[in-house]
């Protein structure tokens, strides 16, 4: 958790120097009031990378010439980075030069423009399931990076081959190497989405009670849950590649392998994407991040902060009610929004740069 946040000319900070509460810290202000900024910066020091911007400049805090951010675990910690245009960012842990340290701190980050995990096309849901694998299994970083490796070689391929610029013996070696690496992807994400999937479920039914989550692995070789073992799975992706391949040499494109895989989420047995309203969509991302952050504490025993940016609004107060009680509970949780509510363990009054305890007068 984090103890201690410290931010310099970040975004519209200063100079920021602010202990947080164990449990659920409240961000209470106005539209554009810095509170996004605060959860943005802690998950910069977890992730790497910005949920909004693209590129490091834009969190400077507009007329200086770099930021800096760092926390104070209960561990008693202390994970910084700075950055400086020209020289680029450096990060340290506990004030030592370290080259990479994610993964000191795990966060689940929920804002609204996640809904595209349940509107938007099938990456964003590859992309979950992906993000716990690669926290808990640092296989699935290689695999996934040889398979995509493999995929741009076929590709590559696919399009000299009908431009007769080579031959079609070369695409077996490649489908070699997509089968071998491909089937240990679509087993993994397929025993990892069946677990969050439960988990979301249960959660979802805190959520909304009456209305039942169900969420099925779709895999991109089988077009269905694959059956559980490699041998079966193995011969299926390859028998199916050299069925595709004249297709596929027309369109330049592979079109069979885990870089298909959907990840299927209905609502009372209808999918959310078409049928489901605002609310309800968002109810379900919620329980899809909540289950996110839950598999990744069963594993490490520790929870990750769970930063929620403007999820409370939208909810009606019986789904807000339960979101308290989920988020006040374990763990150490970060929320914005634009009214005090409910009992969270700390309340801070975002403005002017500023964090205050009591509301400005
Ligand atoms: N690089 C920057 N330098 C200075 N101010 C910034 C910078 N980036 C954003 N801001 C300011 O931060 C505010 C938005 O903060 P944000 O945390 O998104 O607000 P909210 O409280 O609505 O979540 C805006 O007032 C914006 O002008
Ligand atoms: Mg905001």
């Amino acid at each position: 958790m984090i103890a201690r946040l410290h931010l310099r000319d970040f975004r519209c900070y200063a100079e920021l120097d602010q202990p947080f509460a164990a449990g659920a810290n409240l961000l209470v202000g106005p539209n554009g009031a810095g509170k996004t900024n605060i959860l943005e910066a802690i998950y910069f020091l977890a992730v790497g990378r910005s949920p909004r911007s693209a590129r490091d400049a834009d969190l400077v805090r507009q007329g200086a010439a770099g930021f800096a951010v760092a926390a104070e675990t209960d561990g008693a910690h202390r994970l910084g980075v700075t950055y400086r245009e020209h020289a680029g960012r450096a990060w340290s842990v506990d004030g030592k030069v370290a080259a990479n340290p994610f993964g000191l701190l795990t966060v689940v980050f929920f804002s609204p423009d996640d809904l595209w995990l349940v509107k938007g096309g099938p990456s964003g849901r590859r992309a979950l399931l992906d993000r716990v694998l690669l926290q808990l299994r640092p296989l699935h970083a290689e695999q996934l990076a040889a398979y995509e490796d493999a995929l741009a070689q076929r590709n590559a391929l696919l399009r000299d081959v009908k431009a007769r610029r080579a031959g079609r013996a070369m695409l077996e070696v490649w489908e070699e190497q997509l089968v071998e690496y491909g089937v240990g992807v679509t087993l993994r994400r397929s025993a990892i989405a069946a677990d969050v999937g439960e988990r979301a479920r249960t959660l979802h039914a805190r959520l909304a009670p009456g209305e039942d989550l169900s969420c099925t692995y779709v895999s991109g070789i089988t077009g269905k849950e694959p059956a559980g073992t490699a041998a079966p799975l193995r011969e299926a992706f390859a028998a199916a590649l050299a069925e595709a391949r004249p297709r596929e040499i027309e369109r330049g494109f592979t079109l069979i392998g885990p870089h298909r895989d959907d990840w299927s989420i209905l609502v009372n047995g209808l999918p959310l994407r078409g049928f489901g309203s605002q609310g309800q969509q968002r109810t379900a991302v919620l329980a899809l991040k909540l289950a996110e952050r839950a598999a990744l504490e069963s594993e490490t025993g520790s929870p990750p902060v769970l930063l929620l940016d403007d999820v409370l609004s939208e909810l009606d107060g019986s789904r807000r009610e339960a979101v308290r009680a989920l988020t006040e509970g374990e763990g150490q949780a970060f929320l914005t929004s634009t009214e005090p509510e409910g009992r969270p363990a700390a309340v801070f009054f975002v403005g002017g740069g500023r964090l205050r305890t009591e509301p400005s007068p």
